[in-house]
């Protein structure tokens, strides 16, 4: 199926060769979906087919149909999906499940039906088993039972991947997929409460900032482990990908580099400028104690990232104060 490394140039001609190509990428608004967005322009790509999610709902499976046979599109990206942390997970496992599973079934049958040459499926570390030996290689994928409080949503992800591989294995189509690691930039969700670790931190910084307050309380020791990868990154990975890419296993896209989340907190006061104390409230839960993936399979095909947790941090709070503070 593929060729050395996984890369078969004869099954999919270049991506990056025909800039004039049509690319719909789902979820342009997204936090995903905005930064491959950026990543096409920059790269000349001129013919991109974008959808708000209020001009086509993808859960649709007539409307998504219909919107194939008008467009026809050449390649498509799919970064369009139900996400949210462990609360939404809980609070909402139909749609978790429901919803994602719509949306990537719709999306993915559309896309081969409709003469797609080349489609790029985005799951997430969440797939892995809850206790899977670090940093997660691509073969740990269903070795052992998942974290159970998303598993709403893994389930439906690791469906896309299958269902990736089934139509490749079937139809010889060329349809991919790539799991990224923790992924912060602009268009982040800042929420006060449901958003991730790092987007959460730089808002308490800042408005610890503006308020003059003397202290920011944090939960947990800060010794857990994460990965961060700047979503330019994943975007220029994800473009790699569908120029470099076409065989059956789904690729960990991640920075290889793991910080405390103690130092992560560190470097987010930091950078926001904020010059109080950051205080430690232990008596809350750390969660897992470590969480890396093994990106040596991308890395062995020649991509690595560029962009350092500081330089992307200075980024991302730029993008925060002139778009969510005010
Ligand atoms: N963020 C991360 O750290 C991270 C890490 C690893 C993997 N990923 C993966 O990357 C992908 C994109 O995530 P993201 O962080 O970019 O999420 P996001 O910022 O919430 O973007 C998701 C996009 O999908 C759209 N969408 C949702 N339901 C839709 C529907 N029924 N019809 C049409 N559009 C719909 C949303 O539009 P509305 O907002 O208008 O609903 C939004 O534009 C997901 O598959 C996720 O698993 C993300």
């Amino acid at each position: 199926m593929g060729g050395l490394n996984g890369l078969d140039p004869s099954l999919s001609p270049s991506f990056l060769s025909d800039t004039s190509a049509k690319v719909f990428v789902a979820g342009h608004r997204g936090l995903v979906g905005s930064a491959i967005v950026r990543r096409l322009h920059s790269l000349g790509f001129a013919n991109l087919v974008l959808r708000s999610h209020s001009d086509l709902d993808l859960t649709c499976q007539s409307a998504v149909e219909s919107f194939f046979t008008t467009e026809k599109p050449d390649y498509v990206i799919l970064a369009a999906a139900k996400v949210g942390g462990i609360h939404a997970n809980n609070t909402y496992p139909a749609e978790f499940i429901a919803v994602n599973l719509q949306i990537q079934t719709n999306v993915i049958d559309s896309s081969y039906r409709n003469g797609v040459k080349k489609l790029l499926f985005l799951g997430s570390s969440c797939i892995y088993p809850k206790f899977a030996p670090q940093p997660i290689v691509e073969e740990a994928l269903l070795t052992a039972p998942l974290e159970p409080t998303n598993e709403w949503y893994a389930v439906a992800k690791i469906a896309g991947i299958k269902m990736c591989q089934a139509y490749r294995l079937q139809y010889s189509w060329d349809a991919i997929s790539g799991m990224p690691t923790n992924l912060y930039g602009p268009n982040d969700n800042f929420h006060p409460e449901n958003s991730h670790v790092l987007p959460a931190l730089m808002r308490r910084f800042h408005e610890a900032k503006v308020k003059g307050a003397k202290e920011v309380v944090v939960w947990g020791t800060g010794s857990p482990l994460r990965e961060f990868l700047h979503v330019d990154d994943l975007a220029d990975a994800v473009v790699f990908l569908m120029d470099k890419y076409s065989d059956l296993g789904h690729v960990n896209v991640g920075s290889g580099k793991e910080v405390t989340i103690k130092e992560l907190a560190e470097l987010v006061k930091e950078v926001v400028g904020f010059n109080g104390e950051l205080v430690w409230d232990s008596t809350k839960p750390d969660g897992t104690p470590r969480k890396l993936m093994d990106s040596s399979k991308l890395a062995n095909m020649g991509w690595t990232p560029k962009i350092s947790l500081k330089d992307g941090l200075h980024d991302t709070y730029k993008w925060y104060v002139e778009n969510v503070s005010q």
